[in-house]
């Protein structure tokens, strides 16, 4: 089968892959759409890991639905694309997120299980989720990072009236928006250094204004906006300027959630977190239920994620589709790859 993989830094190549075996323990699907997510962006900087095949957002049709008996052939299905044990502690209390086999074999982050960057993929089978068969397959593929958010929205506890800030307008600061609202935020704001995403968050309705975290009176702006500072900053970027960012725009009592991954450590003001006693919370992944929850809120038009979509290419489409996402000033947020195109 055709596969994007990756081949170094910043480099992509397309790739003869053979098609998964039937082995009754994963379900097979055909791909009709997968998204690509800034943590592929992380991988696509360091070129690591070479021969990945990335798309761990998906939706498609099931092949042969393995030891399913609930799932027939042609059932359109999305999935977790974890690998947690199943049998630890973590995995019993239902935090199967804290499991530590949980990213060790994941579609499209590990390399024994390519992603949905092909045609075909092999998906354990207790990770999938059927949709509504009329459910939008774009929109469908958008679960997984509207799970990253509903995970993040949970773990900050936003109360009525809450001012929230979202630092970084990619795909999961615009759901992590999104969903403050829903969860009764009277105003948030989105912070960007890239003004067309800053923009963007505003026009598409998720955020009531955005800042832009490149001026020097940025801080001063999210102090006058905020009145005092942010209740809750939920932080979507992961760098050290964003890191450092969204704890000092929080107000003393205040709550950051990190969400953002920093692929080497990082250097941030603790010291701000300590005299204005910040809560800092890291945020990885999801439950099962939120990711369930985001399947049914998706597929049954509750929750408006095509909004979001910019565009669909095909498989030859994605090394350029990464060199813009990646270029700082892009005007997309999420790019979905239609590997069938
Ligand atoms: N914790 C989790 O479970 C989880 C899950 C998915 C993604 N992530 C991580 O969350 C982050 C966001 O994901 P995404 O898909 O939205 O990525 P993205 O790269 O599309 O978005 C990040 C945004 O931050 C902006 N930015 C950069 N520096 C900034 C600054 N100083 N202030 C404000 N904005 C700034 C960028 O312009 C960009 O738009 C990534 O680090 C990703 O790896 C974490
Ligand atoms: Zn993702
Ligand atoms: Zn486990």
């Amino acid at each position: 089968m055709k596969s994007v993989a990756i081949k170094g830094v910043k480099e992509f190549e397309i790739k003869e892959i053979d098609e998964p075996i039937i082995d009754h323990k994963h379900v097979i699907i055909d791909v009709l759409k997968a998204g690509i997510c800034g943590s592929d962006i992380h991988n696509y900087e360091s070129g690591n890991p070479v021969g990945l095949v990335m798309g761990h957002e998906f939706c498609g049709i099931v092949s042969d639905p393995g030891d399913r008996a609930d799932l027939a052939i042609g059932d359109k299905v999305t999935a977790l694309p974890i690998s947690p044990c199943g049998e630890c502690d973590a995995c019993r209390s239902g935090n199967h997120q804290y499991c530590a086999s949980t990213w060790t074999h994941a579609v499209g982050l590990a390399l024994d299980n390519p992603g949905a960057f092909t045609r075909r993929i092999a998906v354990r089978s207790d990770m999938v989720v059927k949709v509504d068969a009329q459910a939008d397959p774009k929109a469908i593929a958008m679960v997984e990072p509207t799970a990253v958010g509903l995970h993040a929205i949970h773990l900050a506890d936003i109360k009525i009236g809450d001012k929230v800030l979202v630092v970084g307008g990619g795909i999961i600061g615009l759901v992590s928006a999104m969903l403050a609202k829903k969860e009764g935020a009277s105003s948030v704001v989105v912070s960007e250094t890239n003004p067309n995403r800053g923009k963007k968050a505003v026009d598409l309705g998720v955020a009531d204004a955005w800042l832009d975290a490149r001026e020097e009176d940025f801080l001063a702006k999210a102090q006058t906006i905020s009145g005092n500072g942010f209740d809750v900053v939920i932080e979507c970027c992961g760098n050290a300027p964003a890191v450092s960012s969204a704890i000092m725009a929080a107000k003393a009592g205040g709550k950051v959630i990190l969400v953002g991954v920093a692929t080497a450590p990082i250097s941030i003001p603790t010291v701000v977190a300590v005299m204005r006693e910040i809560e800092l919370k890291g945020a990885i992944a999801y439950t099962v239920d939120e990711f369930k929850t985001c399947a049914e809120l998706i597929a049954n038009g509750r929750l408006d994620v095509l909004k979001f979509v910019d565009r669909e290419i095909g498989l030859d489409d994605v090394q350029a589709a990464f060199d813009n996402l990646y270029s700082g000033n892009s005007t997309a947020v999420k790019i979905i790859v239609d590997p069938n195109k």
